[in-house]
């Protein structure tokens, strides 16, 4: 069965959302057991804001537990795409559609920003993601195995204000993960990182989209990251999807190898060009 997923709400609630169904738990349980992926079928989708037509009719399928890159020039439509998948904003025209009847849980976005509460230690912040089930048994077990997937398990009694940056995105991350999401949406997620550390986190986000199996949606405008990471790679240009590039390299991926040189090249060019038209 497709389910339109038509909520709209706003972000301060992405995490308190979480569960809102009255079958939360025993759907919880069913999810215990399997945490893979969900599809993703877009038709059709518009949205404007006033006058401005942003996303213009976009198709697209995701297949369950691919990792699809998305890129395109800046105001292009990127964030206002990933934000309907998310149920943050309404669509104007069109379906947004999964596979299967979604929870509000299943469907989580990692934003450039950390977003952390200041006033709460790291745990807390990652049990900020259980939404309702923070107050349930399991609840510090579950953040602590998820800060532990992120590898920050020793910074569980930390501030966030004395992380560094890419430490604070890993909560951010561990808290996105903490609810075992089946799709994991990422507005730009290591655009503020130095390079090391962005490598490093770009490596850390593949083994968990490994180890997890979930669907996996990353905004990014490097285009070097985007052909590394994912398996797909769309280029969206006039509120469509201009190029839906294949990255079939193996894995674990050679950076700087001739292929991934070779794809990038061609979507940088794709890009060049649409900017070269405006
Ligand atoms: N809430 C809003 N109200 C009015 N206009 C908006 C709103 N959100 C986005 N827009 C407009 O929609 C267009 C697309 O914005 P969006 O943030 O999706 O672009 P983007 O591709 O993510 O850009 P960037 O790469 O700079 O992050 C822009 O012209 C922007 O001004
Ligand atoms: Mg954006």
């Amino acid at each position: 069965m497709q389910t339109a997923l038509r909520t709209s709400l706003p972000e301060t609630e992405l995490a308190s959302r979480a569960n809102f169904a009255p079958h939360a738990r025993v759907v919880r349980e069913e999810r215990a057991a399997q945490t893979s992926g969900l599809p993703l079928s877009i038709r059709g989708l518009r949205k404007s804001f006033g006058d401005n037509e942003v996303l213009r009719g976009i198709d697209l399928h995701i297949p369950a537990g691919q990792f699809v890159a998305i890129v395109g020039k800046s105001g292009c439509g990127k964030s206002t795409l990933l934000r309907l998948i998310a149920g943050l904003d309404k669509i104007d025209a069109g379906t947004i559609s999964f596979g299967s009847d979604v929870q509000p849980e299943d469907i989580r976005v990692m934003f450039q920003e950390p977003r952390l509460l200041p006033w709460a230690h790291v745990l807390a912040n990652v049990e900020v993601g259980l939404g309702r089930d923070r107050s349930s048994a399991d609840a510090h077990a579950r953040a602590e195995k998820a800060l532990t997937e992120v590898g920050l398990a020793d910074k569980r009694d930390q501030w966030p204000s004395v992380l560094s940056g890419g430490q604070k995105q890993r909560v951010a991350l561990g808290r996105a993960l903490v609810s075992r999401p089946r799709v994991l949406a990422f507005d730009e997620p290591l655009g503020a990182l130095d390079a090391l550390t962005r490598i490093s986190m770009q490596r850390l986000l593949e083994r968990v989209w490994r180890d997890q199996g979930f669907t996996a949606i990353l905004v990014t405008h490097d285009v070097s990251e985007a052909v590394a990471l994912a398996d797909r790679v769309l280029v969206i240009e006039e509120g469509r999807i201009a190029h839906d590039v294949v990255v079939n390299a193996a894995r674990p991926r050679e950076r700087g190898s001739a292929e991934l040189a070779g794809l990038e090249g061609s979507i940088l060019s794709h890009l060049l060009s649409a900017d070269d038209r405006t």
